[in-house]
């Protein structure tokens, strides 16, 4: 079997035309147009082109973006306190805090401050908490974005056995959430989990979040299986890279992401989304 390859720009693409024309209708009827506080600190060079990308769909669809570039010396404190400011402007629908942040700055601390209404990344406690209880509001981008992209290719993900392979709380953890919701039968690989790679060999859908290139071998795959690559590693020779050994997987897969051009485009796209649901929010 040769895979059909996931065109994950040109889904992220229609859908960024989707919200701009919701957006001109709700300003024409009145309503300003939704509102994101781009918060980037340091200098770290795949963080600004990913917030680049962001600020860019944001023009694309009509959102209006706040952009907050800070010094990577910036106290925990000082960043708590423009967080706070963006909570109560009301003319801010959502916040986005790329991340990593610098080490003295505690990650957990700073998505906690956010108001989980205007949290378009979908990392408070609360929203994957609301995921958890199968009520989501605000749903983790990139694993949002997986899941809108199988819809839009008319995909079927009930009762599939699906494998995560990476439990990070951005990625890992609320892709089980959202494949669980879409009534999957789900495992979660991590470090420690046993024979990866049988459980990856009986999956009928594989997600793969770990950072490691090939660390999904090709051969592992079963026949006709959907394969989703949200790795992402930047090689010496300055190529992109997913987590799979993408032409052997292609061979035996249904379905498969490439790397670059597959998730990518539809995190972007989910936050943009996002920020809209944000501003429609009572
Ligand atoms: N860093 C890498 N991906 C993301 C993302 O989706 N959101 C934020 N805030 N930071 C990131």
């Amino acid at each position: 079997m040769t895979a059909k390859i996931i065109d994950g720009k040109s889904i992220a693409s229609e859908l960024l035309d989707n919200i701009k024309e919701e957006i001109i209708t709700r300003t024409n009827e009145g309503h300003s147009s939704p509102t994101l506080a781009v918060i980037l600190i340091g200098e770290n060079p795949a963080s600004k082109i990913y917030v680049g990308r962001k600020i860019m769909a944001c023009e694309k669809t009509g959102i209006r973006s706040i952009s907050h570039n800070l010094k990577d010396d910036i106290s925990e404190e000082e960043l708590l306190s423009i967080i706070k400011e963006c909570n109560q402007d009301k003319d801010i629908d959502g916040i986005l805090v790329q991340s990593p942040l610098p080490e003295h700055i505690s990650e957990e601390k700073i998505i906690e401050a956010i108001d989980p209404k205007k949290d378009v990344d979908g990392f408070t406690p609360h929203n994957i908490g609301l995921l958890a209880i199968k009520t989501p509001i605000l749903r983790s981008c990139t694993p949002y974005g997986v899941i809108k992209m199988l819809n839009t290719l008319n995909i079927n993900l009930e009762g599939l056995d699906a494998v995560v392979i990476g439990q990070s709380n951005h990625v890992g953890r609320p892709m089980f959430l959202e494949l669980l919701l879409a009534k999957c039968t789900v495992t979660i690989c991590h470090s420690k989990t046993k024979n990866v790679q049988e459980k990856i060999s009986q999956a009928d859908i594989v997600v793969s979040a770990v950072g490691v290139p090939n660390f999904v071998k090709g051969e592992w795959i079963k026949d006709g299986a959907i394969i989703i690559d949200i790795g992402i590693t930047r090689l010496d020779n300055n190529k992109i890279v997913g987590d799979v050994e993408f032409d052997i997987a292609k061979e035996k897969a249904a379905f498969i992401t490439p790397v670059p051009g597959g998730v990518g485009p539809m995190t972007v796209a989910t936050l943009m989304e996002n920020t809209l649901i944000a501003q429609k929010l009572p």
